[in-house]
């Protein structure tokens, strides 16, 4: 009997999640990912090699995720790294940057996780993304938020779903495709901030994400936690 694991990245496409799907394959598991656009979809595929299947996804959608993991094999993890939002100042009163944030980051990944359960293997691992600001906020308040509420719906769904395990990724300033896709006058002095920031005094390597993910996914003991690799951000 094949000793190999399916897990699926929605969001694996790029950046962190690109990262984790190929550790996964690297150490001989299988992955199934998504992702909006399908040229990302098929460059990561055509990287990833024969472990690795995929189709379009957006996690914002809950008839697209039901969708994606129809045909799935029975799955030993899920990751959920995939968002796409705006964030802002609360004094701008702007209902994208705050409610419509939530149902990018925090609804998509309450409802991914939903559609999963009929796949998941009863030894699962979940592992959510969030972000270090969920308790040190650089400014936009929702987006702080929504992490910390990200990190509470953690530990709701280790006790509901035991044995099952779930647990948070919350992870600093990471130069991922993110970043590299936004325009350099924006990119650079974040980039600046940052190393100001936290211990580290640099962004964090998504191969660095994609190893916390993998110690949540792989760790038995771990449920209910929240990981934050954030170069000491959050302890200043
Ligand atoms: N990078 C950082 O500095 C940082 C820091 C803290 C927290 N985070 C969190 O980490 C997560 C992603 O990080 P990343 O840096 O790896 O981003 P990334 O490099 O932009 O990769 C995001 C991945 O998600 C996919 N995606 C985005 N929106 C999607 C949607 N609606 N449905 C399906 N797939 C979608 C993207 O592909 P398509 O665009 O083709 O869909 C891509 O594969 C986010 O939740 C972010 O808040 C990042």
């Amino acid at each position: 009997m094949s000793t190999k694991r399916t897990y699926a990245i929605i969001g694996g496409t790029a950046g962190i999640g690109r990262a984790l799907a190929h550790k996964l394959v690297e150490r001989g598991d299988y992955v199934l990912i998504g992702g909006r656009s399908p040229d990302r979809l098929e460059s990561t595929l055509a990287s990833l090699g024969p472990a690795a299947t995929g189709c379009r996804v957006d996690i914002a959608d809950r008839a697209s995720v039901s969708d994606f993991l129809a045909d799935s094999p029975a799955l030993s993890g899920l990751f959920t790294p995939a968002a796409s939002y705006q964030t802002g100042a609360f004094r701008d009163g702007d209902t994208e940057t705050s409610e419509a944030l939530f149902i990018a980051k925090f609804w998509s990944q309450y409802w991914a996780v939903h559609a999963a359960l009929a796949h998941l293997r009863s030894d699962a691992s979940i592992v959510l993304m969030a972000g270090a600001a969920s308790i040190r906020p650089i400014g936009a308040p929702a987006y702080a938020a929504c992490n910390s509420a990200l990190e509470g719906l953690a530990r709701g769904l280790a006790l509901e779903l035991s044995p099952i395990r779930v647990n948070c990724l919350s992870p600093g300033t990471t130069d991922s495709d993110l970043w590299r896709n936004r325009a350099e006058d924006i990119r650079e002095p974040a980039y600046a901030a940052w190393r100001t920031l936290c211990l580290a005094q640099r962004p964090a390597t998504v191969e660095e994400q994609a190893h916390a993910a993998l110690f949540l996914l792989d760790n038995t003991n771990m449920t209910g936690n929240t990981l934050f690799c954030d170069g000491g951000y959050t302890l200043r």
